[in-house]
């Protein structure tokens, strides 16, 4: 039923890249942008074809900003119809999003809350000289096409050891993921059924029902998807030296560690080793993921109530669930700081995609709910001890028989650097836009 060659691969599946780039692209004019995109169509990569050679180097991925689509030419009536948060922009939402204080629009780089910001093209690449191969005929591809220009790029690394996948502070990355029904991916024991797939892709039938209205002409919005994009710094000296001050043995480290996650940094879940790590159980997909939070740890002695992976996925715990998933894309830029080692002060973090049929019920309400409000669970005065916006007064609560402990003013151990909303349109829906004109 999914159309494999008109979506693209981004939110489908995951290629095995160990490097990428992210260019941030801004169109002189209308005839400028859809020159760039009619010369790169061919290369953006279908879900039905990523994954079919052995032969895949690097994927390619292009979504465009509500203002690039109005540069590219696309007709104000369709223009309207897009939903109101995606029009807006990823700046104009800081208040429903709660990105305030160092994590502000006004402090983002690369001019990611600019207005002329219009589109994204996202490499994938196996490894990094595959990357640095298709930097140089992209650079010489947009010096060619005149008018367009790069606002700004990222290149992403994946940290060694390459076995597992992992972020900045240590932590394996990639356990739990929706699958979409209609893939033919089998979800991993405890993950719940497939989520129908217009929750991720336009004009399908989502946990709701029948496929809901969508964008007009309907060539350019069926089977795209919403992403929003988020470049998160991670503040490795300040958490390991945070883990240090509450912890007075390594063991007792790994154990504050987890509490602020949900999880070991082996992938362990709490709920399921709740007094001690056990990395055999993180690296094996069909167990790291079979557990439930009402039934299996209702008062949060395994997994505090505020754990990351707790708000961000409350599983039996909250409703509504199957409308509020996420697929989330990325990876992590900026050289690893070695252990012991005092922080050097570069920046490091993840730049990431969270991708959904509707930014609004989706990613807006993670953040705005999950993520940074203080009384999510009752907590009273708390916010994502990984990624909420922290700025010394919010607490973090760690139930404990027979007395609960609480670390008080938790500090900001990441800062989103910037953000964005893109629409990734299909196949067809990017050869429409190519021949558009303007103000027709
Ligand atoms: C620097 C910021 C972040 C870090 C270091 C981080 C790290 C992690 C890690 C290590 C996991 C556990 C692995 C897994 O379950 O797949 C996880 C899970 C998750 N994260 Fe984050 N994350 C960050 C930001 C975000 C953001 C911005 C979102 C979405 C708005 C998000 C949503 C999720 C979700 C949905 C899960 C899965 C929870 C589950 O299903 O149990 N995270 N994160």
């Amino acid at each position: 039923m999914l159309d494999f060659d008109d979506i693209q691969h981004f939110l489908m599946s995951r290629p095995p890249a160990r490097a990428a780039r992210y260019e941030f692209l801004s169109f002189r004019s209308g005839v400028g942008g859809r020159a760039w995109l009619t010369g790169l169509i061919d290369k953006v990569g279908t879900a039905g074809a990523v994954g079919s050679s052995l032969l895949d180097a690097r994927w390619v991925t292009v979504g465009f900003t509500w203002n690039g689509l109005q540069t590219l030419g696309v007709a104000e009536a369709s223009l309207a119809n897009f939903p109101e948060e995606f029009r807006q922009g990823m700046a104009a939402r800081a208040g429903v999003l709660g990105t305030a204080g160092a994590n502000h629009p006004d402090h983002w780089v690369g001019g990611l809350a600019s207005p002329n910001l219009h589109a994204i093209v996202v490499l994938f690449a196996r490894d990094v000289a595959e990357r640095e191969r298709c930097r140089g005929e992209h650079g010489r591809y947009v010096a060619q096409c005149g008018g367009v220009e790069v606002l700004s790029s990222l290149d992403l690394e994946a940290i060694p050891p390459f076995d597992y996948a992992h972020e900045h502070f240590g932590y394996r990355d990639r356990l739990s993921q929706p699958v979409i029904e209609g893939t033919g991916m089998e979800p991993t024991p405890g993950s719940g059924p497939p989520i129908k797939p217009g929750e991720f892709f336009l004009g399908y039938p989502d946990e709701e029902g029948p496929a809901a209205a969508l964008p007009q002409p309907e060539i350019l919005s069926r089977n795209g998807s919403y992403v929003a994009y988020l470049r998160m710094q991670e503040h490795v000296g300040a958490f390991r030296d945070f883990l240090r001050a509450h912890g007075e043995t390594p063991e007792q480290q790994e154990l504050i560690a987890a509490k602020l996650m949900g999880r070991w940094r082996s992938g362990a879940p709490l709920v399921l080793a709740p007094d001690k790590d056990d990395p055999k159980l993180g690296a094996d997909s069909q167990r790291s993921n079979d557990f439930n939070y009402a039934k299996m740890d209702p008062h949060g002695y395994g997994c505090p109530l505020g754990a990351h992976i707790r708000r961000m996925n409350p599983r039996d715990t909250a409703t509504n669930m199957n409308r509020r998933k996420m697929i989330r894309r990325g990876g992590t830029y900026g050289p690893p700081l070695p252990e012991g080692v005092p922080d050097d002060g570069i920046e490091r973090g993840i730049a990431a995609f969270v991708g959904c049929a509707s930014l609004v019920r989706q990613f807006e309400f993670a953040m705005n709910v999950w993520t940074n409000d203080p009384n999510f669970h009752e907590l009273g005065n708390e916010r994502d001890p990984i990624f909420g916006t922290q700025d010394g007064t919010f607490d973090m609560t760690i139930p404990k028989r027979p007395i609960r402990k609480k670390i008080i003013g938790l500090p900001a151990f990441t800062t989103i650097r910037g953000g964005a909303y893109f629409f990734l349109p299909g196949i067809k829906a990017l050869r429409y836009l190519g021949p558009l004109r303007d103000g027709v």
